[in-house]
């Protein structure tokens, strides 16, 4: 199934067109519960898709109305920590540009390096860094999505995150701004890496968004990203890493973090 057949399956189901995009992190997935006219497919319905490996991550398409917006929301994400060939992790994008999709929200849980986030922050990613000798357009170029050396200087777009930015802003929420670094996992950094990437200008470091965002560019749809500061990365604290206190953190902030994914919906 080519992606053309994967979003006209989509498609059929609904009676919604939906032109934004929206891939859920840890804790926002709940917000497929609050779309109206919501028809979900699963991924196992698409054949060559990935299956989602992850504890806490469903793997389905929801599509439906969210805050007056025309949605499709991915709830669970492909991780490259799962073993997908990084390729299979940004499918769902050129699903979505095949559907008319023209923007794109991407959600995750970050462990933050810079010293001024707190855990429990919400940080709209300003830019990225690839760390991981991997980048998802490797093999032959789809011509029809885009180039074969795209420019990859606003992997989000500007305008859209100044409109957000002002909107957070009078309505007194607090939502802070950095560069994500993103790493394969899924071991957590070494207190060292976390002071390497500390010099790179790294505020935050993740497991995810950044292949999403490169497909993104490629093919020319717009793109915002927002991070949850789960916890404080290696070294930053005097403390261990727990997957189950970024889960808890993520959960604590969902509704600020979904207050701001909804201005960003309609921003
Ligand atoms: Cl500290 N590191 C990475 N790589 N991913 C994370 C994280 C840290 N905290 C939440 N997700």
């Amino acid at each position: 199934m080519d992606f053309e057949e994967a979003a006209e399956k989509i498609l059929a189901k609904s009676k919604v067109k939906p032109t934004i995009g929206l891939i859920l992190g840890s804790g926002l997935g709940y917000l497929t519960g609050q779309f109206e006219d919501a028809i979900s497919v699963d991924y196992g319905e698409i054949e060559s898709f990935p299956r989602s490996t992850v504890e806490g991550h469903r793997g389905r398409f929801v599509v439906g109305r969210l805050s007056g917006e025309a949605v499709i929301a991915m709830d669970g994400r492909f991780h490259f920590y799962e073993g997908h060939a990084i390729q299979d992790v940004v499918k769902p994008i050129y699903i979505f540009k095949e559907m008319g999709i023209e923007r794109l929200i991407v959600t995750n849980a970050a462990g933050g390096i810079n010293r001024s986030f707190i855990p429990g922050d919400i940080v709209a990613i300003t830019d990225v860094i690839n760390f991981s000798f991997n980048n998802p357009l490797i093999g032959p170029n789809k011509e029809e999505y885009g180039v074969r050396f795209p420019d990859m200087s606003s992997v989000i777009d500007r305008e859209w995150l100044k409109k957000v930015e002002r909107i957070s802003k009078s309505a007194d929420i607090d939502m802070k701004q950095g560069t994500y670094i993103f790493v394969t996992g899924p071991s957590y950094e070494t207190p060292a890496e976390i002071k390497a990437y500390e010099s790179f200008g790294a505020d935050m470091v993740g497991m995810s968004t950044v292949p999403e965002l490169i497909a993104a560019s490629h093919c020319k749809i717009k793109a915002l990203a927002f991070s949850c500061i789960t916890n404080m990365a290696s070294g930053i604290l005097d403390k261990k890493l727990d997957h189950h206190e970024v889960v808890e953190t993520a959960q604590k902030v969902r509704s600020k973090f979904s207050k701001i994914v909804t201005i960003a919906l309609n921003a």
